[in-house]
């Protein structure tokens, strides 16, 4: 790789241990990849936050970045950790696993990363432009980043973005080279989309597809009139978890994708398919469901808002977790909508989310509105699943 002076410097241990540790891995990977060279980055967002999925030894490392004299060079958001920073008592975290979470926080803050602990930075304050080249890692955000804003970013983990928050480079392959944004494959849509579990369910339907192909192409979906924000951060967490992408286009909505002719390859989906797929995560009945979430990805205002509206006066009969960010929490609280919510008894799950929090066979079955929480409640937390539709979620939590 062509290294600038001011690369090589990092790399010889000239700005610290940490930077240098950074540009070490940053340079293997650059080598991995045949990159030609760094490219400097805009923003970050670091994941393998929540201490459950880190452990002591990934502590241990953080914590000697920090004493490394890492510090970030460019604007660095954080991933969901594995609690409320602040009311993880109510969620029934021990005190133990919450002393841990603490001390990575500390570990991130004091290298000059902004704990927002949410996997919408672009919700948080850390919102790219067209073209903005970034290192963000949480596959969700990163297939955001690149379909929706149009920002370019490969799958990063956890040591490489934070490599590039401290050196302020990412290595030029993938997502960054513009024939790797190129769609390989038509996806036409006759099936009719409405809410955020149907746009979760075609994500789906899209990665099993390709998997079953077994290739990668990028899709370029035709035939979906409208798309909202919230909808396409459902359908961007779900094909990056069915099938480990990071960038759609949608003819007519995202901003890459007139920039192409539709591709000649063609898969479709109907309304069939759409309903197959939504049954495909419905494994628990009603009667077994004892846990309720929203907010996978972490719920926008409006989403929250909804919410609000549909437990005014109500009281829920089952353990009930709303999950969003910091910053949207507190619009929550100062538009009275916090207030609704936790009157009905339903709780907040601020700064986390249900699949990065230690629950692990702590409930029978999860109902949720999202594609992606339904594949990891039952693959890492062992739970059963039941996808709804947002507002039947809350009913959910509602009945006895
Ligand atoms: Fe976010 Fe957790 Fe879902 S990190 S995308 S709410 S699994």
């Amino acid at each position: 790789m062509n290294l600038t002076p001011e690369e090589q410097s990092l790399l010889a241990g000239d700005q610290g241990k940490a930077a240098q540790t950074a540009m070490r891995i940053l340079t293997a990977l650059g080598k991995i990849f045949e990159a030609k060279r760094m490219l400097p980055v805009r923003s970050a967002q670091v994941s393998g936050v929540s201490y459950d999925n880190l452990g002591e030894a990934g502590l241990e490392w953080l914590t000697e970045m920090a004493d490394g004299g890492g510090r970030v060079r460019v604007h660095t958001t954080l991933n969901p950790a594995g609690m409320d920073l602040e009311n993880w008592k109510a969620l029934g975290i021990p005190a133990e696993f919450a002393e841990k979470q603490h001390r990575v926080i500390n570990a991130f803050t004091r290298m000059g990363v902004t704990p927002t602990c949410t996997c919408t930075p672009y919700l948080a304050g850390n919102l790219p432009a067209r073209g903005d080249t970034i290192a963000w890692a949480e596959s969700s955000a990163v297939c955001y980043a690149n379909s929706v804003i149009g920002a370019r970013t490969n799958r990063e983990g956890g040591p490489s973005a934070l490599s590039a928050a401290l050196t302020g480079r990412t290595p030029e392959y993938g997502m960054h080279l513009d024939e790797n944004r190129r769609p390989g494959i038509t996806v036409r849509v006759t099936a009719r989309l409405a809410d955020t579990s149907d746009y979760g369910a075609l994500g789906k339907i899209i990665g099993d597809r390709l998997e079953t192909l077994g290739q990668k192409p990028i899709p370029w979906i035709a035939g979906v009139d409208s798309a909202n924000l919230e909808q396409l951060k459902s359908l961007c967490a779900s094909a990056a978890t069915y099938g480990g992408l990071a960038m759609i286009h949608m003819q007519g909505i995202t901003p890459e994708a007139d920039s192409y002719p539709a591709p000649p390859e063609n898969i479709s989906v109907s309304e069939s398919d759409l309903l197959r797929a939504k049954e495909s995560l419905m494994d628990a009945a009603a009667r077994e469901t004892d846990f309720v979430s929203l907010g996978c990805p972490h719920l926008t205002l409006q989403e929250v808002a909804r919410i609000a509206g549909l437990l005014r006066g109500k009281r829920v009969a089952k353990e009930f977790w709303i999950t969003t960010s910091r910053p949207v929490k507190r619009e929550a609280d100062r538009l009275g909508y916090s207030e609704t919510i936790l009157t009905s008894g339903a709780k907040f799950a601020v700064d986390t989310c249900c699949v990065v929090a230690p629950i692990r066979g702590r409930f029978r079955a999860m109902a949720t509105d999202s594609a992606k929480a339904c594949y990891y409640a039952a693959s890492k937390n062992k739970f059963k699943t039941r996808l709804l539709d947002f507002d039947a979620v809350v009913n959910e939590a509602l009945e006895k």
